[in-house]
């Protein structure tokens, strides 16, 4: 059970995520709405430990919610996964008397808000922000849904050139462990086939599948992989493999990379991050700690920190499915 709230920080942390922005917004409303100060720490834990940070009321916010990126920076911060660490963080926020955090992100910035609630007792609240929808207690983290469109558009382009030049092309998409933007992407996109981490597809099943895709009329493919699939395969070995074994084929390979994470938030993300910032409000006034809010079933919902970062959210086999029937 947390303390009472007096003053709340808000930070931002890991990979940055579309829709962060708004969650910042809406944590820094719901607190100015409650007469409660609000602080946003620049470069995640980072600004913890050096005192970077500064109080917002709700102008301070203004003209955010539409923003990629994260106005109050983020980082993966070394020195605060050390004890010693943690002590200067819990020394910024004393100084300032802080005794609530929100922390914005994903599976390893959790971890750390849960070691400050156990060892320093601050009250932890955790947004899920990151764009691999790899935690579990919600159905989507923020900056998955635009990520996701992002890649769609990105192969939808992509597919204009493979089949204008009868090629196959392997095109690599986020998602560290995580096959969630792969799968979904890969079947809005058409693709003929999804190589994701949780399924060891095989070299040869993928060979056999191109044969038959080809026997059937296919002139041209895409075949989407997500980054480390199951065997520790990339996308290279993957087009060398079949290059190989496929020689009439022209292939190409494109990696996609950060532009998945940047760009303006869908509505879908700046919604779901506006009702993530006020719940993680209302949980710390009603004296919740060591959580993660979350959405399932169009609900908000509060998982314990320690069970959202056990491992990842799991795939609906059903898409799985989906997906081998219709790239036939
Ligand atoms: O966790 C989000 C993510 O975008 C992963 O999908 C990816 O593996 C990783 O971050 C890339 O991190 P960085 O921007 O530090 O290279």
């Amino acid at each position: 059970m947390a303390k009472k709230v007096r003053k709340i920080a808000v930070l931002t942390s890991g990979g940055d995520a579309p829709g962060m922005n708004a969650a910042v917004r809406a944590v820094v409303r719901a607190s100015v709405f409650n007469n409660i100060e609000c602080y946003g720490v620049y470069k995640g834990y980072e600004g913890l430990i050096t005192n970077d940070l500064v109080k917002l009321n709700a102008r301070g916010v203004n003209n955010i919610v539409n923003k990629g990126g994260t106005i109050l920076k983020s980082a993966r911060c070394l020195e605060f996964r050390t004890k010693e660490g943690r002590i200067k963080a819990k020394n910024t926020l004393d100084k300032h008397e802080i005794d609530s955090l929100v922390v914005i992100g994903g599976n390893g910035s959790l971890t750390g808000a849960l070691l400050l609630e156990e060892e320093h007792g601050i009250n932890v609240i955790g947004i899920p922000g990151t764009i691999d929808n790899d935690l579990v207690g919600t159905r989507c983290s923020l900056g998955y849904d635009t990520a996701l469109n992002t890649a769609v558009e990105a192969i939808d382009k992509i597919r204009d050139t493979a089949s204008s030049h009868n090629r196959l092309f392997f095109i690599e998409v986020m998602g560290k462990g995580s096959g969630h933007i792969a799968l979904n992407a890969g079947i809005g996109a058409g693709a003929e086939e999804v190589l994701i981490p949780e399924q060891n597809m095989g070299l040869e099943r993928l060979l056999d599948s191109l044969k038959k895709s080809e026997k059937s009329g296919k002139s041209s493919s895409i075949i989407v992989v997500s980054e480390g699939d199951k065997i520790g395969e990339n996308v290279f070995n993957f087009s060398s493999y079949i290059e190989k074994n496929l020689p009439h084929y022209e292939i190409r390979v494109s990696i996609l990379g950060h532009i998945q994470r940047g760009g303006t938030p869908s509505c879908f993300d700046r919604v779901l991050a506006s009702r993530m910032g006020v719940y993680a409000v209302d949980c710390l006034l009603q004296h919740k700690s060591k959580i993660m809010v979350g959405i399932i079933d169009d609900k908000m919902t509060a998982t314990p920190i320690n069970d959202a970062i056990k491992g990842g959210q799991s795939l609906d086999k059903d898409l799985v499915r989906v997906c081998d029937i219709i790239s036939i």
